[in-house]
């Protein structure tokens, strides 16, 4: 291993801060409303199947690459085959993508949890009005608040915490935030239970109607979880690194795939029963958190207390997958192009601050169009569904499917093994069936997602 590089200082940091990664604005902002419109409980039970088949898969695949070499995401898969390190540069790219919209969003996070702060009587004025005009700046020149203050405070934020390193920054971060999101989370979880009105979202939750499993239903399974679980991105890989040989990968895998999971069940329970108990509009993309629940929060009892939770709790889930998607294009320019870590975390942010003003300013104040070919020929979608399109539906499952190859088929399950097992310190007793799934199930189910997300089926 490369001298004075991060390590863990505890398994259980490792845990914490991988977990961290995976639990984020994916789980709280997008999870509940993909669940609700794909059908509720079957929607949960077809994602459970996905996750522990496909998820854990390709999560224990990325963390066995970069344990094995101790190096960022280009190094570790250089180490395995030279002609494949491209595909680390992949997964760095989309972190890097990932995160210059990602800090965006986690900048109008903060401004709810001001607004709920300062008693969210600007959000229940109008909160339609409140999301469009105040955060995207709609009618006006210029959304200074969505696009250059916010999002400033939350990739300053990201870039002081991974500056200060792995063990020191990271790590003690999730220590503290992770624990603190399962407290929040368990609180609305059990309103959301409890709340008035709110029984016919949580049959809708319960009772599996199996009539809606379909194909178009399982690829948003499929999506959901790459993202939820933060694969593809070249962190795990990244995070994998830190680790020491002896830690138990699978059983790690499986406590970071099921928190993940569980912290995505809780927010669909907290939130469905809110929004029928309301009489609020599930669907409606980034409106769902940022204009219904927004509102909704104002006809509970302590709505306010609730929001501020809410909006506290999603902070926290964004800011720690943030640091992870720094982490991973930080690791690869320190290490590949010898920056030093400060200028990393100072320079890198800034590129990603700024691409993420034409992700914002595109949404609703300024005409700017991504280019994209689709089934249908050229089309040119507003840049911010451009980037999420570009990162979602293309690169990421692209850099999952060839990790899966390079792992399957190049380095071998037998070598992959090894890795897994701690050089047989643990028994692997899945390893035919993880062999199987590595080789020909996660790669056949990352190119259905690819086709559909192009458009070419489904
Ligand atoms: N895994 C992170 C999320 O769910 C990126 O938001």
């Amino acid at each position: 291993m490369e001298k004075g590089r991060g390590q863990w200082a505890s398994n259980i940091g490792f845990i914490l801060a991988a977990a961290g990664s995976a639990v984020g604005l994916g789980n709280i902002w997008k999870f509940p409303r993909v669940a609700f419109e794909n059908g509720g409980s079957a929607f949960l039970l077809v994602y459970i199947v996905i996750v522990i088949l496909i998820g854990a898969t390709v999560m224990i695949t990325e963390f066995a690459v970069g344990r094995n070499a101790h190096k960022n995401g280009v190094g570790a898969v250089r180490d395995i085959n030279k002609k494949f390190s491209f595909i680390g540069g992949l997964g760095i790219l989309t972190g890097f993508i990932i995160l210059s919209y990602y800090s965006h969003v986690g900048g109008w996070v903060v401004k709810y949890c001001v607004a709920y702060l300062t008693g969210a009587g600007a959000v229940y004025e109008d909160p339609t009005n409140f999301f469009l005009v105040d955060v995207l700046g709609m009618g006006t020149s210029f959304p200074i608040q969505g696009a250059i203050i916010y999002p400033l405070i939350f990739i300053g934020l990201t870039a002081f915490i991974v500056i200060r390193g792995v063990s020191d920054g990271i790590e003690k971060l999730n220590k503290i935030m992770m624990p603190s999101l399962f407290v929040i989370l368990f609180i609305l979880f059990i309103r959301g239970i409890t709340i008035e009105g709110g029984a016919e979202g949580l049959g809708y939750l319960l009772k599996p109607d199996f009539s809606k499993v379909n194909g178009s239903m399982i690829l948003a399974a499929l999506g959901q979880a790459f993202f939820s679980l933060s694969l593809g991105m070249g962190i795990m890989c990244t995070y994998g690194s830190y680790l020491n040989k002896e830690e138990n990968l699978v059983r790690n895998t499986f406590t970071i795939c099921g928190l993940d999971t569980l912290v995505a069940f809780l927010a669909g329970f907290a939130m469905i029963p809110i929004a029928f108990a309301t009489n609020i509009e599930v669907g409606q993309g980034a409106g769902f958190a940022f204009i219904s629940l927004a509102g909704a929060f104002q006809s509970m009892p302590l709505g306010t207390v609730f929001g501020f939770l809410f909006y506290v709790l999603l902070f926290f889930a964004a800011l720690t997958s943030s640091i992870s998607l720094l982490e991973g294009t930080v690791a690869f320019i320190t290490e590949e192009w010898h920056w030093d870590r400060k200028k990393a975390c100072i320079v890198l942010p800034v590129i990603m601050f700024l691409i993420g003003i034409l992700y914002t300013s595109s949404q609703a104040c300024l005409d700017i169009k991504g280019i994209w070919l689709d089934a249908n020929g050229i089309s040119y979608p507003i840049f911010a569904d451009f980037m999420e399109y570009l990162t979602d539906k293309l690169i990421m499952p692209l850099c999952a499917l060839l990790y899966c190859i390079l792992v399957g088929w190049i380095w071998g399950v037998d070598k992959a093994s090894d890795e897994i097992s701690s050089q047989g310190l643990y028994a692997f007793k899945l390893k035919g069936v993880y062999g199987i799934l590595v080789k020909f199930v996660a790669p056949a189910a990352i190119i259905l997602i690819m086709l559909s997300g192009l458009g070419f089926i489904g």
